[in-house]
């Protein structure tokens, strides 16, 4: 047994769970930028194993059914699937509030006036940076920061509601106060100022994104000042990285709860990262309908509630507010998913996580190992 073996603990009775809120479909994992911090599982799902057009429109018939109110169409890159226009118009029919999460890089103005018609009514926008050059050398991809801007604004002159997510890390940290102006700039009503989670690929570039323990207090002092400045023009939402936090974050606001994902291929996960946990047995779309699934999914129902527990979770006040934090980062960091999330302060493994994080940073290393379907490339 490996130091990542899974160590399951029982099922928690399958009570049953409040109903989901919002989804994430990930219609595919291509895409055309090659983020060294890419959310998508280490494991790439092929073109070739993707839900068809009529799987994910039965699809939205029972999340509409089951009383789910969002649909996040994401990927990978949404836009690069032929029928995404289609499935707005599907989900908007449905009666699903639709939002697009999209690195916008393949963006025409005729695409985005067909999404408005169709219905959609929010578009997230992810931004590398502020500049094209250090954007396009963290995203991989020649050309996409003018594009972004560009599409932003037809997003906004189609009367769509528009978010730009903003990854911040130790490459990028100084570009955070010109990322604000832009934000306003560029009409968008939500800027989210995320530090990088470092699960599943990010993980393996750490070293050369985590940022020093001086620039996350700036960050913070940044974030702070312009949320009292633009209150009431942009909100924004700021997410600090783990490593560095006291109280662990309330992931997915509690495994099984409240949100949950489609992968490409129709795998019912209870979050992005889910898959980097060995040894879960997620069901498919293909095999049962999603009520059912929502319901007995073995995976959903093993971190559901605080039954499952150990201590100091479970004895823990706050046990109720964040669910124990993100199982993931328990598996990635303490090589078990029901151990308390190093990110905690209560955690054993809380202060050897911020001392690495503190030397990771300090060292200094800049070489990205890029994410692509090659399987990554490292930084030329
Ligand atoms: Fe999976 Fe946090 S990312 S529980």
């Amino acid at each position: 047994m490996d130091d990542h073996a899974f160590a399951a603990p029982a099922p928690a009775a399958p009570t049953a769970p409040a109903l989901p809120m919002a989804v994430l479909a990930e219609l595919t994992h291509r895409c055309p930028l090659q983020c060294p911090y890419c959310s998508n599982p280490v494991e790439l799902e092929a073109a070739s194993r993707e839900l068809s057009t009529e799987d994910w429109q039965r699809v939205i018939g029972e999340l509409a059914a089951l009383g789910v109110l969002q649909i996040h169409f994401s990927g990978g890159e949404p836009l690069v699937r032929r029928d995404l226009v289609a499935l707005v118009a599907h989900a908007d029919r449905a009666g699903l509030y639709t939002n697009l999460i999209t690195s916008a890089v393949m963006f025409t103005r005729a695409k985005v006036a067909e999404l408005a018609e169709a219905g959609l009514a929010h578009v997230q926008v992810s931004l590398q940076g502020a500049s094209a050059p250090v954007a396009e050398r963290i995203g991989g991809f020649r050309g996409g920061h003018a594009k972004k801007i560009e599409a932003a604004a037809w997003v906004r002159a189609e009367g769509m509601a528009l978010t730009l997510n903003a990854v911040m890390h130790r490459q990028n940290l100084d570009e955070l106060p010109r990322i604000v102006e832009m934000a306003v700039e560029m009409g968008a009503q939500r800027l989210e100022v995320a530090h990088v989670q470092y699960y599943g690929w990010a993980l393996k570039n750490r070293a050369a994104l985590m940022p020093t323990l001086a620039q996350l207090d700036e960050a913070t002092r940044i974030v702070e000042e312009a949320q009292a400045r633009l209150s009431g023009v942009l909100a924004i939402d700021y997410v600090i990285p783990d490593y560095y936090a006291v109280r662990p974050k309330t992931c997915m606001g509690g495994w099984g709860r409240q949100f949950f994902n489609i992968s490409p291929s129709g795998k019912v996960l209870p979050c992005h990262a889910a898959e980097t946990i060995t040894g879960l047995r997620f069901d498919s779309v293909r095999e049962a309908p999603l009520a059912e699934i929502w319901q007995r999914s073995e995976a959903l129902n093993l971190y559901r509630g605080t039954g499952w527990m150990q201590e100091p979770c479970r004895s823990c006040i706050h046990a109720e507010e964040d669910f124990g934090g993100c199982r993931c980062q328990a598996f990635a960091l303490a090589g078990d998913a029901a151990a308390t999330d190093p990110a905690c302060a209560k955690s054993p493994l809380h202060a050897q996580l911020f001392s690495l994080a503190g030397a990771e940073a300090e060292a200094g290393a800049d070489r990205f190992l890029y994410r692509n379907f090659s399987g990554g490339t490292p930084e030329g």
